[in-house]
C-alpha cells in the first residue's frame, strides 16, 4: 500500500489544469451501453474508479480503449448481456449500481449486487429500485443480489423521496428507452446529472428541464453513439482553490466551469480570501484578515458534502470559530478523529461540527478512511508543521488524478512511497 509523505509550510504559488469531473464520467460511461457502436469520450480522468467502471462494462460486453495520456475513452458496444456485477466490483464502487438503468433498458434484466453501507453511512438505494418500480419494474433481492426484471419499461411520474444524484441518474437513464413519457420531480441538479443530461439528448434522447427539480423525459426507440467530452471536476477545482487558501498561496486554476462550485467561491470570499477569475479559470490569494465561516452541505447549487471533508481543514487554521452542519451523509465525520491527530480542535455534535480556528497543525502519522477524508488530511498535512505520513492513499487516487504530482507542480514537498505500510 503506498503512502504520502508531506513536508508541510510552503505556499502553493502558480497555476494547475483541472481534469475532467469523476461523478459525470462514471454515469456517462454507463450510459454508453444504451447505443450500438463507438462511442468518444474526451477528457475522461485517469482514476481508479474509472477503471473499475470500465471494467463493469466489460463484463457486460462492452470493449474499449483508453488513451490514458489524451485522456479520451472509446467504448465499442454491440449486444449487450445481462451478466452479473459481482459484489467485488461493486463493494469497491457504489456507482456500480448505475449499470440497472441501461440494462433494464436494453436488455429487460439486470442482476446487481446490492451495495452495502460505506464509510460515510448507509447509503441506501431504494429510491433506484422504487423508480424502476414505477417504471414497471419488478425487484427481488436474492443473496445479496438486486435483481430486476421488465417486459418493456413504461414511462411513468415518480417523485423522488430525497434528492439523490445517483438516482435521478439512474432512472433517467432507464426512461429514455421506455415507452411514453416519464415525469420525474425531486430531482438532482448536480452538474454531473446535467452533463449525463446533454450526452443522452446528443445521443438522441428526448429530455427537458435538465438542472431543475422535474425532468421530463420523453422516450425513443433508439439512441446512436456519439463523441463528447467530460466537463471539469467541480470537487477537484474546489479541493485545489482550498489547497491554495490552507498555505496561504495564490493560485489559479485552469480548465474550470466557476459556476459549477459558486458555493465554495462563496465560502473561500466570506472567510477573506480574494478570488478573482474569468470564464474558465479561478485564482485564489489571502488577506490579511480572515475569519471563520459557517457552511451547511445541501444539494446542489448548496455546499457540496464532497467538499465538507477539505474546507474542515482549512477552517482549522482560520482564527476564529467555524461551523459545519452535515445535512447529506449520516457518518461523514471520520476525518475529525485524524485532524485531531494533527493538532485540530473540533467537536462534533450529532450532525454539527464546531471548529476552533488559528491553530497551527502539526504532523502527524494519520490514515485515509475515504475519498475526501482523504482529501482533507492531504490539505490539512501541507499546512502542518513537520512531515506527515498519510496511509492509505488508494483513496485519493479513486478520485484526484495525478494528485501529487499536481500539488508538486505548485511547490508542494509531497511524495507517493511504494509500498509503505498498511
Ligand atoms: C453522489 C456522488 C458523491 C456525493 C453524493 C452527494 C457519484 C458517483 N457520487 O453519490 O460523491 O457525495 O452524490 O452529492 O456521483 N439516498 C437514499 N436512497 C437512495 C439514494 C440515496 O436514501 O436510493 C440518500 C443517501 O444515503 C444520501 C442522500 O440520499 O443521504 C444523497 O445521496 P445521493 O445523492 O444518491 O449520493 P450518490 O449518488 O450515492
Amino acid at each position: 500500500m503506498d503512502t504520502y509523505l508531506i513536508k508541510g509550510g510552503k505556499k502553493l504559488n502558480g497555476s494547475v489544469t483541472i481534469s475532467g469531473a469523476k461523478n459525470a464520467a462514471l454515469p456517462i460511461i454507463v450510459a454508453s451501453l444504451l447505443a450500438e457502436g463507438t462511442t468518444v469520450l474526451h477528457n475522461v480522468p485517469n482514476l481508479k474508479d474509472i477503471q473499475t467502471i470500465l471494467k463493469v462494462i466489460e463484463c457486460l460486453g462492452a470493449s474499449y480503449e483508453f488513451n490514458t495520456e489524451h485522456n479520451t475513452l472509446k467504448i465499442h458496444v454491440n449486444s449487450l448481456k445481462n451478466a452479473e456485477v459481482p459484489y467485488d466490483l461493486v463493494k469497491t464502487m457504489r456507482a456500480s449500481i448505475y449499470v440497472m438503468g441501461p440494462l433494464l433498458a436494453r436488455c429487460g434484466e439486470a442482476d446487481v449486487s446490492l451495495p452495502g453501507g460505506c464509510a460515510i453511512g448507509e447509503r441506501p438505494v431504494d429510491i433506484h429500485l422504487s423508480g424502476f418500480e414505477a417504471l414497471g419494474s419488478t425487484i427481488t433481492i436474492e443473496h445479496g443480489y438486486i435483481k430486476a426484471r421488465v417486459q418493456k419499461l413504461q414511462g411513468n411520474r415518480f417523485i423522488m423521496r430525497k434528492v439523490s444524484v445517483g438516482a435521478t441518474a439512474n432512472i433517467m437513464m432507464a426512461a429514455v428507452l421506455a415507452d411514453g413519457q416519464t415525469i420525474l420531480e425531486n430531482c438532482a441538479m448536480e452538474p454531473d446529472v446535467v452533463d449525463l443530461g446533454n450526452f443522452l439528448i446528443k445521443m438522441g434522447a428526448k429530455i427537458q428541464g435538465l438542472g431543475t427539480e422535474r425532468i421530463i423525459i420523453t422516450g425513443v426507440k433508439k439512441l446512436k453513439p456519439v463523441t463528447y467530452s467530460i466537463i471539469p471536476d467541480r470537487i477537484e477545482a474546489g479541493t485545489f482553490l482550498i489547497a491554495g487558501a490552507i498555505t496561504r498561496g495564490n493560485i489559479t486554476i485552469n480548465n474550470v466551469i466557476p459556476e459549477h462550485f459558486q458555493a465554495c467561491i462563496n465560502t473561500l470570499s466570506e472567510m477573506g480570501f480574494v478570488i478573482s477569475g474569468g470564464d474558465s479559470s479561478v485564482t485564489i490569494e489571502p488577506s490579511k484578515k480572515l475569519q471563520g465561516s459557517m457552511i451547511r452541505t445541501l444539494p446542489y447549487p448548496g455546499f457540496p458534502t464532497d467538499l465538507q471533508a477539505p474546507i474542515m481543514a482549512l477552517m482549522c487554521t482560520i482564527p476564529g470559530i467555524s461551523v459545519i452542519i452535515e445535512t447529506i451523509f449520516e457518518n461523514r465525520y471520520t476525518h475529525v478523529g485524524e485532524l485531531r491527530r494533527m493538532g485540530a480542535d473540533i467537536e462534533i455534535e450529532g450532525n454539527v461540527a464546531v471548529v476552533k480556528g488559528g491553530k497551527q497543525l502539526q504532523a502527524a502519522p494519520v490514515l485515509m478512511s475515504d475519498l475526501r477524508a482523504g482529501a482533507s488530511l492531504v490539505l490539512a498535512a501541507l499546512a502542518a508543521k513537520g512531515q506527515t505520513e498519510i496511509r492509505r492513499i488508494y483513496h485519493t487516487d479513486r478520485g484526484y488524478e495525478n494528485f501529487e504530482q499536481k500539488l508538486q507542480s505548485l511547490g508542494a514537498d509531497i511524495q507517493r512511497v511504494k509500498g509503505g505500510k498498511p
